[in-house]
């Protein structure tokens, strides 16, 4: 689409270790543009429909921002599993886990690419972050197949729109570039491998098309 080099993992490991500690201020930074990061994070988790006691995967889940929102889903007696590849950015979730008191939250170090996903899991989201990957279709097949029956797959992302404010592309490359997004990421369109994988999926626009939510449901 332009060329503009995909950034490496260990280039993601190094920008998120810079970015770790000052990540919960930066992004909320996007509320200056309009954009409803806190209503898009909650719409995601309910996209999920979990149910108290299960267990759910978060996919990059960098300082556990959406694990407040997970624990009012799963309660206590549930199960929260958040796995990232940067660990500067899982020690400032692990801090949040220690203030909150929270016993239910695992953290792994990890690729996406190689995480094994436990069987029969409640729920799996990654939010700004599976993009990042470029295995992410894999990673969206594999965590399919771990979904117990009737369970959901979600993912919260920015995209392209398909009309004329795609033209605003660069704008929107050059806000999210400090997170390690390139425009030629906009080639991955990871609801199609939702769609691909859990045929029972829906793709919700959000933000003009400049963001998306994409649900799918594993069958019974
Ligand atoms: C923009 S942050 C999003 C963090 C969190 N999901 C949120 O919504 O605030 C992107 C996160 O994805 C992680 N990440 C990038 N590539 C990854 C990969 N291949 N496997 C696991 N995590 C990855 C980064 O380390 C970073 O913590």
């Amino acid at each position: 689409m332009i060329d503009d080099p995909i950034i490496t993992k260990d280039e993601v490991v190094d920008l998120y270790r810079k970015r770790a500690r000052r990540y919960d201020f930066t992004a909320n930074l996007y509320y200056l543009i309009g954009f409803r990061e806190w209503a898009y994070r909650r719409r995601a988790v309910e996209a999920l429909r979990l149910r108290r006691g299960d267990t759910v995967v978060e996919i990059g889940c960098g300082t556990g921002l959406n694990f407040p929102l997970l624990q009012e889903a799963v309660g206590p007696e549930g199960r929260i599993i958040g796995v990232d590849l940067t660990d500067a950015m899982l020690e400032q979730a692990r801090s949040r886990v220690a203030e909150n008191g929270w016993s239910n939250v695992d953290l792994v170090l990890s690729d996406a690419a190689s995480y094994h996903f436990p069987a029969g899991i409640g729920g799996i989201i990654s939010t700004f972050a599976l993009t990042l990957a470029p295995e992410y279709d894999q990673v969206i097949a594999r965590g399919s197949r771990a979904l117990a029956p009737g369970k959901r797959w979600v993912i919260l992302d920015f995209k392209l729109p398909a009309n004329w404010l795609a033209s605003l592309a660069p704008l929107l490359a050059f806000l999210t570039r400090p997170f390690g997004v390139r425009l030629e990421m906009a080639d991955r369109h990871l609801w199609e491998s939702i769609e691909r994988y859990l045929p029972n999926s829906r793709l919700i626009e959000l933000y003009g098309g400049f963001a998306y939510i994409a649900e799918g449901k594993r069958g019974a």
